[in-house]
């Protein structure tokens, strides 16, 4: 992506939108260049993978991005991976060691902190654009759903800190403005790899109805994730969830 990546003049922030995710989609259909940043600090309809919500209560850091890179589609593939080593830098310039879940997920203390969601419009090989979201939790929700406190946490709650969401946001954006440059030679996979939360474990693995369980070997480097099933067979995954058992 050789473009003039992150002119941050181009930044809206919202103290409550629905979802930052959509609004940037409707700017970059209307023409917005590359590097329009949306952010807000609550979402009342926040967009998560495979269709469901993300919970984004005041407190948080939903931000998300306009990309126009100028590849094919297949050099994209692992674009989500590349910005959760853009977050995984940016949390730790703060002193914050954070570890990656395939294919989307930041966590702290075993519980998630950051989800991504990439969402693009094609129509022909290049993408028109990309929309890349993130959603950071700064702070401990005290109306968070009780289905999600197993598996959801806070910086505050795991670090002690109090980090402002403009801060965080800046070192997210200097990190993928310095490694999108760069997301063709994948350099930043040796990161994804180093820092996995999934890597050597046995995973429960998602896929639609399926469901079964497998260990978790490697990343090829499109960040899809290798399995080895209990037969010894081994799996190239490019999409669903795989849970550390
Ligand atoms: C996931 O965990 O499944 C991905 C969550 C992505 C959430 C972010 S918050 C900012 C942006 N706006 C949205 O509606 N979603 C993304």
């Amino acid at each position: 992506m050789q473009n003039q990546l992150f002119n941050i003049k181009n930044a809206l922030y919202f103290e409550e939108i629905d979802s930052t995710n959509r609004i940037a989609r409707e700017l970059a259909q209307q023409g917005a260049p590359e590097g329009t940043v949306v952010h807000a600090s609550r979402q009342t309809a926040g967009r998560g993978r495979l269709g469901r919500a993300f919970h984004s209560p005041q407190g948080g850091l939903y931000l998300s991005v306009i990309l126009r890179p100028t590849v094919r589609a297949d050099e994209l593939l692992a674009l989500t991976a590349c910005i959760a080593v853009a977050v995984h830098r940016a949390l730790r310039d703060l002193g914050i060691k954070a570890s990656i879940k395939w294919v989307n997920d930041l966590f702290l203390g075993g519980r998630k902190i950051c989800g991504i969601l990439c969402e693009g419009q094609f129509s022909g090989e290049m993408p028109d654009f990309i929309i890349a979201g993130i959603g950071l939790n700064l702070r401990p929700d005290p109306a968070l759903p009780e289905a999600l406190r197993p598996i959801v946490t806070d910086l505050a709650t795991e670090t002690g800190q109090c980090i402002a969401a403009e801060d965080c946001a800046q070192h997210i954006l200097t990190h993928m403005q310095s490694l999108l440059r760069n997301l063709a030679d994948r350099s930043f996979m040796a990161e994804y790899r180093e820092f996995s939360a999934t890597l050597g474990h046995d995973v429960q693995i998602r896929q639609g109805d399926r469901s079964c369980i497998a260990h978790a070997i490697g990343y090829t480097d499109d960040a899809a994730l290798i399995v080895r099933h209990p037969d010894g067979t081994e799996e190239i995954l490019q999409s669903g969830t795989a849970t550390s058992l």
